[in-house]
């Protein structure tokens, strides 16, 4: 064994435990799709309905993709592309894996740029800035701010280089111990948060919004963005659960990890929810603000809100740390798949990696000021990676993800990754309720639901 070992270029890295495992999957999950998008699609959407069938597809979907993408990580032990081709040898299923991690270079590109806009306004809270001026100012604040050239860049390299500097570390040493240490801290920064503003003098309007659904509100319109959503704040369709997958110990119940990893993320938004929706309200502003909720609408809430300047400080600590443990994730994921495919170094790759994503991230950021007229399908860069990688690849990927796990891939295999070989008792109707979704369901929801967006 040692032998072998030595002949080859590299010995697979491994969590260390399954808490390790539930902190780095539910640390990719919980971001800026909590704490960013799932606010602003709430107050757009009409609130307590879209909440419910947001639900209603992470049970649904959800899950059934996440499990599909955990059974062909944790077996074939290899990244996103080599995983299809060690399950499916000699096919074309590869591409499958090369469209994922070709998402995951899409989504970190403009994630890093909003991630670095967290670091610039966690420095303003810092400097309590935010407890003068009026909303006006702070929406002309954000717009300026993002427009600009130089800022945003540094801002953006300062989040690249963090993200770079844990994944260097690789996965049981790097990304398994900052998620450990963050995620409980940004569990309790969050809780806090929402006690806070639950106790608002005006909280209850928020919390009825949140909590008592409207049906009249729903169109269909309601059922993509919550698919979406569903989608992208699991992480799914994109090789994360693969990668990840691929360095859990075979004694670990994927099917509990798969649970509790939806739960956490579902949490996590509910918490959000409750932290900004009572303030939004109290404060008598709009819930349906747009993607500027967090940037704009609750700067200004912290500054008419006593003890204001410190929860500032709280919330874009949270939401830089919510958004690092899933940069570190996506870029994981490129950095396995240039390891294994290319046989380079952790560091080598670490560092290639970076870079072309600094590159790419640059172009995202310039594209809202400088490069705004460079428009391709009429987009600018920053909206067109945004858009193909939630839109079109994760969509495509889940779907790939669930006819490879429900139609190719071998019965007694898949069995094997759901009972660990036997080990675990895992009920006859489950795994009938199981195969009805991966084979059936699933692949038709997404399927009509690309079919919509597209259409529309
Ligand atoms: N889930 C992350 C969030 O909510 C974002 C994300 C989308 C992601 N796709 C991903 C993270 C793929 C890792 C891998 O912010």
């Amino acid at each position: 064994m040692k032998d072998a070992e030595h002949h080859h270029h590299h010995v697979r890295d491994t969590f260390g435990s399954s808490f390790g495992v539930l902190v780095a999957l539910a640390g990719s999950a919980v971001g800026l799709g909590n704490l960013w998008r799932f606010p602003y699609l709430v107050g757009e959407n009409g609130g307590a309905a879209f909440i419910l069938i947001y639900i209603a597809f992470v049970c649904l979907l959800g899950i059934p993709v996440m499990l599909s993408e955990f059974i062909i990580g944790r077996r074939s032990q290899s990244n996103a592309r080599g995983a299809f081709r060690r399950l499916a040898p000699g096919s074309h299923w590869g591409v499958a894996g090369i469209l994922a991690v070709v998402c995951c270079i899409l989504i970190l590109s403009f994630y890093s740029v909003v991630g670095g806009w967290g670091v610039e306004y966690l420095l303003r809270a810092l400097r309590f800035d935010f407890t003068s001026g009026g909303s006006s100012d702070l929406s002309s604040f954000f717009t300026t701010f993002t427009a600009s050239t130089w800022k945003p860049l540094v801002c953006h390299t300062a989040f690249m280089l963090a993200s770079a500097l844990i994944v260097v570390f690789g996965v049981k040493n790097g990304i398994e111990k900052f998620s450990k240490v963050m995620m409980p801290v940004l569990f309790v920064i969050m809780i806090g948060l929402a006690v806070r503003s639950l106790t608002l003098p005006d909280a209850g309007a928020g919390i009825t919004y949140l909590f008592r659904p409207d049906w009249s509100k729903v169109t269909s319109d309601t059922v993509l963005a919550a698919l979406g959503q569903a989608f992208f704040s699991l992480s799914l369709g994109s090789g994360m659960v693969i990668t990840y997958g691929s360095y859990v110990s075979k004694k670990a119940n994927i099917l509990s990890l798969s649970a509790q990893t939806a739960l956490a993320d579902t949490l996590f938004a509910l918490i959000a929810g409750c932290a900004i929706m009572p303030a939004v309200f109290a404060f008598g502003i709009s819930p349906g603000e747009g993607p500027g909720l967090v940037f704009i609408t609750l700067p200004h809430i912290f500054s008419n809100l006593p003890f204001g300047g410190a929860i500032a400080i709280l919330f874009f600590l949270a939401l830089l740390l919510a958004a690092l443990t899933s940069s570190i994730s996506l870029l994981e994921v490129i950095v396995t798949f240039c390891i294994e495919e290319f046989k380079l170094k952790r560091k080598t790759a670490v560092a290639l990696t970076a870079f072309v994503l600094w590159v790419l991230g640059c172009l995202c950021s310039l594209s809202l000021g400088v490069l705004g007229d460079w428009r391709i399908f009429g987009k600018t860069v920053f909206d067109l990676f945004d858009y193909v990688s939630a839109n079109v690849l994760m969509l495509i990927g889940g779907l790939l993800v669930v006819l490879f796990v429900g139609w190719k891939m071998d019965r007694k295999a898949i069995h094997d990754e759901l009972s660990n070989s036997g080990s675990l008792h895992v009920p006859e109707w489950f795994i009938g309720l199981l195969t009805f979704l991966v084979r059936y369901l699933a692949p038709a929801a997404i399927l009509a639901i690309m079919v919509f967006q597209w259409i529309s």
